[in-house]
């Protein structure tokens, strides 16, 4: 097969495979290469969630100094590029994804001096840098929000946000019956400077989060600027939050469905066919026709900067034909694929999933995108744990259900080494390369989430997946700070994760992660193709996962019983000691994936 860039799907091609046994067939669905090589088509890119990290200076959150002392594990890795969520001057309440100054670093996390340094350092280690971008809001104190409030209504002041006169009598009640994402109603009346109740603000997110207005000019002007500030610095790239919100329908209509980013959908339903729940997100505050434009001028901007400069819309939009339009040539270069992170331990739906998302990136010339943690969700490890595996609570608290720490962890290996064998690109967060499960027992009074006391206690949130990472099993916070300092308590269970209790360890979660990537590099899977597999022997469609990429056969076993893994291939990687029957042939255990050569 040749490299090719495809312009619509490649049609399904079934052919007999490579793979032993006369009776299995092969189905392409994707084919090799696509683009012009560019470095994020393939990458593996670590998102690393600055206060959680590595502190440097002792005060119990993470730092850009502490950043740049451990990147050297990143290039042990072998990482491609990491993400950096918001280390922006604010006044975190919501951990940084409230920006009061976006071209400024908040004292917490150090100085633009810092940033370099980290910038530098990173490059040095060939580690690509990507900065989160949080344009659909700002944080109420900012410059523009200050301005607002002191100014009247009507004034360009409050034009840059989302200023609306309440309804009914005295325009006491809001102006639409929009909800926040994190609980409670989308809209905070202000008190005018004269001292009279005034107008309302929109707020998708918290009180303090202001929505703009990006129907303004002046919004669409000044974020062009802060990518050039932060391009001309030397980033390689911007993550975008919210992708799917900046832009609301006309009128702002009401609209009777609830917003969540984060729900509990499961058995592949991402929300009801109207829009009204689900991550799929159809109401009038998102995916909107409009935000497309705004993506095609930043295009526009990255492309003065080398070509090799890139956008990853964060954007909770379905089905993945619609999230495919965000990366369509002309405007972002990638979209994270949360279809993918949704999707539940169960191999037809994985198998369905792969498919769509390959298929529907194709038709655009896009590399998909892979993702199974980040600080918004439940880690990996502790989903796939669950009574249902992979279903996706908002936070896990003591009172509720636990997962399997043993049975999560194992399947989020082999989910792992799945997701790494994928043609695409990899996205990792922080300590999933440890096998971290979420801190289900974190007490309630140290949450900082504004989901649980937005939701009134009734979510718990995303604190559970933000713990401070354990480097060294027996330093006081596990290595994560010189002082033993976390802004978040540490689980016990953390010093047998700790880095240094892995490194060097066979068959341990960090070891098997650094196998993974440097065989992916080495077999040039994430530029590779997909081909599905059918007819193993004793390989079962519904219990079995199997693909080739190039000339890997990647299997991932969610059946009960083992598999036998044909004679004639070679074993190059898999999730799990393998055992032995005893004619000799290799067994692949339940939850297990394995990666093998097939003949050539
Ligand atoms: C994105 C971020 C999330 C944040 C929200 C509001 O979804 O990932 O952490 O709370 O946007 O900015």
């Amino acid at each position: 097969m040749t490299p090719s860039t495809p312009t619509s799907a490649p049609e399904a091609m079934t052919t007999a495979t490579p793979v032993g046994e006369p009776s299995t067939t092969t189905t392409l669905v994707h084919r090799p290469g696509g683009g012009a090589g560019e470095w994020w088509r393939d990458a593996v890119i670590y998102q690393i969630y600055p206060r959680s990290f590595a502190d440097g200076s002792g005060d119990g959150i993470g730092d850009l100094p502490g950043i740049t002392a451990r990147l050297g594990h990143l290039a042990r890795l072998g990482v491609d590029a990491v993400w950096l969520s918001p280390f922006y001057r604010s006044p975190q309440n919501d951990a940084g994804y409230d920006v009061a100054d976006y071209r400024d670093v908040d004292p917490l996390f150090g100085t633009l001096d810092d940033f370099d340094a980290m910038l530098e350092r990173a490059h040095r280690l060939r580690i690509r840098v990507i900065v989160d971008l949080v344009p659909n809001h700002t944080s109420s104190e900012h410059a523009w929000f200050r301005a607002a409030l002191a100014a009247a209504p009507g004034s360009p002041e409050r034009a840059r946000y989302v200023f609306r006169d309440g309804r009914g009598p005295g325009g006491e009640e809001p102006p639409n019956n929009w909800t926040s994402v994190f609980g409670g109603a989308a809209w905070t009346r202000v008190t005018e400077p004269d001292g009279t109740p005034g107008q309302w603000y929109l707020h998708l997110f918290d009180t303090t989060q202001p929505d703009l207005d990006w129907t303004n000019p002046e919004v669409r002007d000044e974020f062009e600027q802060v990518l050039r500030f932060w391009l001309d610095r030397g980033v390689d790239g911007f993550r975008v939050d919210v992708a799917h919100g900046m832009v609301k329908a006309e009128g702002l209509p009401d609209w009777s469905g609830t917003s969540a980013m984060i729900d509990g959908a499961h058995e592949g339903e991402l929300g009801s066919e109207d829009g009204s729940t689900g991550a799929g997100n159809r109401g009038p505050m998102w995916d909107q026709d409009g935000v497309h434009e705004i993506y095609r001028s930043w295009h526009r901007v990255l492309a003065e900067y080398d070509g090799d400069r890139c956008l990853v819309a964060e954007a909770w939009v379905e089905p993945l034909s619609r999230l495919a339009r965000y990366v369509r040539p002309d405007e972002m270069h990638q979209a994270f694929n949360f279809s993918f992170l949704t999707t539940l331990w169960r191999a037809d739906e994985l198998r369905t999933v792969v498919t769509e998302s390959l298929v529907a990136n194709d038709v655009v010339g896009a590399p998909t995108t892979w993702v199974l943690s980040n600080h918004d969700v439940v880690r990996h490890a502790s989903r796939l744990g669950l009574e249902v595996p992979g279903s996706k609570p908002n936070g896990i608290g003591a009172g509720d259900p636990q997962p399997d720490e043993e049975v999560g962890l194992r399947r989020a290996r082999a989910a792992s080494l799945m997701m790494l064998a994928l043609p695409g690109s990899a996205y990792l967060y922080q300590g999933e390369e440890l096998g971290l499960p979420e801190h289900t027992s974190l007490p309630d009074d140290e949450r900082q989430d504004p989901t649980w006391w937005r939701s009134e206690h009734t979510e718990r949130g995303r604190d559970g997946c933000r713990v401070p990472l354990p480097w060294e099993a027996q330093a006081p916070a596990y290595g994560f700070s010189p002082t033993g300092e976390s802004w978040l308590s540490q689980p016990e269970a953390f010093g047998r994760y700790a880095l240094d209790a892995q490194r060097g360890v066979a068959g341990s979660t960090y070891e098997v992660y650094r196998s993974a990537l440097r065989l992916r590099r080495e077999f040039r899977l994430g530029s590779g193709s997909l081909a599905w597999v059918d007819g193993l022997p004793n390989c079962a469609a519904d219990t079995v996962v199997a693909f080739v990429n190039r000339e890997i056969l990647v299997l991932t076993n969610i059946g009960a019983a083992a598999l036998r893994l044909p004679a004639d291939l070679e074993l190059v990687h898999a999730s799990q000691d393998l055992p032995v029957a005893d004619d000799g042939a290799v067994l692949v255990p339940t939850d297990t994936t394995v990666w093998a050569r097939v003949g050539r």
